[in-house]
């Protein structure tokens, strides 16, 4: 029998829904976990608004100036996040609790988050957040009484946090969630010391960080732990276990195989195939963190794209001597021991060239440096500081962050965006858990079976 836990001043089951932007989390799901005595989290990245006879408004730019869409989009994604709370609300009949995720490294989040919970008091639990260091969330929570829940990857991630901010919020501080960065779904925190092909088991590191925690009184405080669960039994020896402590578990891709779930029939389908290895480790997010995404056509394409790509420098030296005709430009200059590769890519159809912030060429086709493109121009500006688009929330340095705009990364909302709505999931970015490859061999979805989230919650909480 699993106990409950106390998460955001309730005693609930200790099975938590992983936020997931933009929209794959939301209040409709985070209410079914709550309604059944869990957690739910709506993600707060690009929230929808949805009207009274339930009717999505979707977000449609007035302006068509990237300040004034980055301002719209903040806007759009306040009022969604107070809608999604509502729902959830509604839908949990009072049970469980209810939180938010936000990606730190969204812009406006700061000012997002204060907006969101002046308007949901009472409504809405605890704030998760991940991707990046979010310093100032402790504060923030605090001061309006609500819970919160970095997400780390490391005990030193959290000493930093707590060290520099958490230590004079300590009476929100709900939770520590601890994502495994080598098999969590979505934006994964592994750190220059972390070697991405030589996974860590989450015991020790789990372990490492209660230590910590104790050491600053934390005793009492959960720890949630994130990435590659699946089943509660394969976790028994974690309960009642003192060099754990408390302990609850996060759910990110289990969840999206739900009736509730909003992903498109197309990606349950798809979820019910992948094979083992199938969820890759990248580098291509525009945010600049790793991510873990479905192999598919879009992260195919992104891989070769890198693997055709060389050195260059815009002036002749003793390594790179041989000029190169760069599209309409001046001549680049390259190593005369590329030159074959060159032609290679070109007669490949990949004749467009584009400069990265590393001082190399990659070679593209003309449709697919179009696309980069107009991409670019399209930007809204969601994030605080993009790799693609190069866009920045700083004024000072002119909403720019003064390096180069990176071809091989894409534009995450754009992506993420079409994937939810029903785009194809081949050639769209499919964020998953590396875990995904066990629907297939979980008998509890054969015959294509998918469970309500209540059918769901009951599994993992019988052991299964
Ligand atoms: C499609 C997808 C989107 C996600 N989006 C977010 C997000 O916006 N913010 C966040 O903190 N975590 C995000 N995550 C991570 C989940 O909340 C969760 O911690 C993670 O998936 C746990 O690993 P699991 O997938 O193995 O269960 C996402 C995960 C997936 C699969
Ligand atoms: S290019 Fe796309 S991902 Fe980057 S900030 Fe703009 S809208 Fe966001």
């Amino acid at each position: 029998m699993i106990e409950k836990i106390r998460i955001s001043g309730k005693e609930v089951f200790p099975v938590i829904e992983g936020g997931k932007g933009i929209g794959i989390s939301n209040g409709y799901t985070a209410g079914a976990f709550a309604k059944v005595g869990a957690v739910g989290t709506f993600s707060g990245a690009n929230a929808e608004i949805i009207d009274k006879n339930g009717k999505l408004i979707p977000l449609t730019f007035k302006s068509n100036k990237r300040l004034e869409r980055y301002i719209e989009r903040i806007e759009y994604s306040i009022q969604g996040s107070i809608c999604q709370a509502r729902i959830a609300n509604e839908i949990s009949g009072g049970n469980g609790r209810i939180h938010m995720n936000l990606l730190w490294g969204m812009s406006g989040t700061e000012r997002t988050l204060h907006e969101i919970l002046k308007n949901t008091k009472g409504i809405l639990h605890g704030v998760t957040c991940g991707a990046g260091m979010p310093y100032k969330l402790g504060e923030i929570a605090s001061s309006y009484k609500v819970y919160y829940y970095p997400i780390i990857s490391s005990m030193r991630a959290f000493k930093a946090l707590w060290t520099r901010a958490y230590k004079d919020f300590r009476n929100y501080l709900g939770g520590v969630v601890y994502e495994d960065p080598w098999k969590a779904g979505g934006h994964n925190g592994l750190s220059n010391k972390e070697n991405p092909k030589e996974p860590e088991k989450p015991y020790s590191r789990v372990v490492d960080l209660r230590n910590f925690m104790n050491s600053v009184g934390l005793h009492e405080t959960p720890i949630i732990m994130a990435g590659g669960v699946w089943n509660l039994d394969e976790y028994k020896d974690w309960f009642n276990n003192s060099d754990i402590g408390p302990i609850a578990f996060q759910f990110g891709t289990r969840a999206m195989l739900t009736k509730e779930s909003p992903i498109s029939e197309g990606w349950k389908r798809k979820l019910l195939t992948i094979k083992e290895g199938d969820v890759v480790l990248n580098k291509f997010s525009p945010t600049g963190f790793y991510s873990s995404a479905v192999n598919n056509n879009f992260i195919r394409q992104h891989i070769n794209i890198v693997n055709r790509q060389i050195n260059y420098s815009e002036t002749k030296n003793s390594i790179f001597n041989t000029p190169l005709k760069y599209n309409e430009d001046p001549d680049v200059y390259i190593n005369n021991e590329d030159v074959k590769k060159v032609e290679e890519f070109k007669t490949s159809g990949n004749n467009i060239m584009m400069k990265t912030p590393d001082n190399t060429l990659i070679f593209v086709s003309s449709d697919f440096s179009k696309k980069i493109i107009r991409q670019q121009a399209e930007c809204t500006g969601c994030l605080e500081a993009c790799k693609f688009s190069s866009w920045s929330t700083n004024k000072e340095t002119n909403y720019n962050t003064g390096i180069r705009p990176d071809p091989r990364s894409y534009c995450i909302i754009k992506t993420l965006g079409d994937v939810l709505y029903g785009g194809d999931i081949e050639n769209e970015l499919v964020f998953s858990g590396h875990n995904a490859f066990r629907f297939a061999k979980d008998p509890f979805y054969n015959n294509g079976f998918i469970p309500t989230i209540k059918e769901l919650v009951d599994r993992i909480l019988s052991g299964k």
